[in-house]
């Protein structure tokens, strides 16, 4: 790079996509690289916390596919947070879908254990539906909108054809059976339910091999490793950003002005914007001036932004075996497989289909993690801690048939009320096409413009193509940008 072009770069969000745009702009040589986060802390949806003395992961907590094509993969590797596990070639090469089944445990709503042998027709028939989804890839028109559509009407189908050997009382609770695994399948998501998210969109996402690992002390680690690579006056913590002034020319220069909400303006040459999907749907008309482009503003509004959360429960001895990996609540009531709750003040628990076991928990602690997303997830939010933890109590003292059974601890995510967040992350809602994540990544102004290219740039987990929603996704959307910028100053330099 020539030392005359080492412009001033101002990063908005301190996440890993901008972390890791700062990281490789600073790395290739970029001297005035600035980072304006506007929360106290680095990591943004990656936050750790505890509960008791035991970590449990706020944001993310899987890398989701962890192999050497995974970037994340490595980085975690070469920063030695890696469990031996992962590292095993066996563990890379296999696809989250080959996985010897997570071992199950099934609970009824009348308070039974539900064998693992009788509910096993449910899995296999919703993995035989979530794996036909492929088929609608890149198809124009599909029978149906939404995946949820899609399972519903085949699930009714198929059973009664597979499962007609079976009683219907059987029958039935195979099919509520399906419907909590769809209840899940929503949390990975984070869609109020299926029927919101697109069915030929749904194949845009691509797995990568490799079963999903935890970092075994906690993934913020990884973001210390990484903020150790950057120079210490880097980043600006409570210093959010009100509006970034793009396309205005001073003395026949343009620049890009950065207005901060303490009134605070700094310029620069180039903007990478890196806030949640959520936090630009709410605020994109104030964030951006002149507004952003239509037709940006369009992908911006289609793409889904959701809510998935998290309720850590801590109890002082299993109630589930010991090999356990996976509980599923059953609610028999849940045949149609609708998963439509009416009343949401009274019945949100009734969302609650799904709890791992945390596997590296201290010694003589036994944590679960529960998951809930959609309309249910914003409400629990808001509830008193009182009420959350007697809701629980319930849920878990119907399912086990047990009345003594007493939560610990409770620790519950509430990433739709977090002001810079605005959710969990995004899906590809119904109508949304690829041509929807490309104009979420393309650069202001856009292509053919006259002014200044390169002002404003995207990155972010919402702004990738196909690895969106995951860490290794906004770790590739920072390096991308980082590169356009790269790129742009080695072929005007001399
Ligand atoms: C509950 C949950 C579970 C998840 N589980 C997984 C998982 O297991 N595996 C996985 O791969 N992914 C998971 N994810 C997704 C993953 O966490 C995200 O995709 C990723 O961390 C996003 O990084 P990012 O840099 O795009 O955004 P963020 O990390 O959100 O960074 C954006 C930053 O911008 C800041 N900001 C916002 N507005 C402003 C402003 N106006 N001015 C200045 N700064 C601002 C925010 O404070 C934030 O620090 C999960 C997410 C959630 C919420
Ligand atoms: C996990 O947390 C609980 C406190 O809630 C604590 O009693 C338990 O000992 C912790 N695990 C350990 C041993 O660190
Ligand atoms: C940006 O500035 C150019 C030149 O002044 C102008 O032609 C164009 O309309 C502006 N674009 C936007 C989005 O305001």
């Amino acid at each position: 790079m020539a030392a005359s072009a080492d412009p001033e770069i101002v990063v908005i969000g301190c996440g890993i996509s901008g972390i890791a745009a700062a990281q490789r702009l600073v790395r290739a040589g970029f001297h005035h690289v600035r980072i304006l986060e506007a929360t106290a802390r680095s990591g943004g949806r990656i936050k750790s916390g505890r509960l008791g003395n035991n970590i449990t992961e706020i944001g993310a907590s899987y890398i989701h596919g962890p192999s050497e094509e995974n970037p994340l993969f490595c980085l975690a590797r070469d920063y030695g947070l890696l469990d031996p596990e992962a590292l095993k070639p066996e563990n890379q090469a296999m696809y989250i879908d080959e996985r010897p089944h997570w071992s199950p445990n099934w609970f009824s709503c009348s308070g039974q254990r539900l064998s693992t042998e009788l509910m096993r027709p449910a899995l296999d028939m919703f993995n035989e539906l979530m794996d036909e989804i492929e088929q609608f890839h890149n198809r124009r028109e599909t029978p149906w909108p939404s995946v949820g559509h899609f399972i519903r009407s085949e699930a009714r189908q198929r059973a009664a054809e597979k499962w007609k050997d079976k009683d219907k009382n059987t029958q039935e609770l195979l099919l509520c059976g399906l419907s909590a695994k769809l209840k899940d399948e929503v949390c990975a998501s984070a869609t109020h339910t299926m029927d919101e998210v697109d069915l030929a969109g749904f194949s845009m996402f691509e797995g990568l091999s490799g079963l999903d690992c935890n970092l075994p002390g906690a993934f913020e680690d990884l973001i210390k490793n990484l903020m150790s690579e950057l120079p210490a006056d880097s980043v600006t913590y409570n210093r959010p950003v009100r509006c970034v002034h793009w396309n205005s020319t001073e003395n026949g220069v343009s620049t890009v002005t950065v207005e901060c909400d303490d009134g605070e303006r700094i310029a620069a040459d180039h903007v990478i914007v890196t806030v949640p999907l959520g936090y630009l749907k709410k605020h994109h008309s104030t964030l951006f001036c002149p507004p952003l482009p239509a037709h940006k503003l369009h992908s911006v509004q289609k793409l889904g932004f959701g809510t998935c959360n998290k309720i850590y429960v801590e109890f002082e001895s299993p109630w589930w075996d010991a090999d356990c990996d996976i509980i599923h609540l059953v609610w028999e009531d849940e045949g149609d497989i609708l998963v439509h709750i009416k009343d949401i003040s009274k019945s949100w628990i009734k969302k609650m289909s799904t709890f791992t076991v945390l596997k590296y928990c201290e010694r003589g602690s036994h944590v679960l993690c529960g998951w809930i997303s959609g309309q249910e997830s914003e409400y629990m939010e808001s509830l008193p801690e009182e009420e959350l933890r007697s809701s629980i109590t319930e849920l878990i003292r119907t399912f086990t048939g047990n009345p003594t059974i007493t939560p610990r601890g409770i620790l519950r995510t509430q990433w739709f009320h977090d002001p810079w967040t605005c959710g969990s992350f995004c899906y590809p809602a119904v109508g949304v096409s690829a041509q929807d994540l490309e104009n979420m990544m393309e650069p202001l102004p856009v292509k053919g413009s006259q002014s200044q290219p390169l002002q404003v740039l995207f990155a972010g987990e919402a702004t990738h193509p196909c690895h969106y929603s995951t860490v290794h996704g906004a770790l590739l959307t920072g390096w991308r940008e980082a590169d356009r910028l790269i790129s742009h100053y080695s072929t005007v330099s001399p």
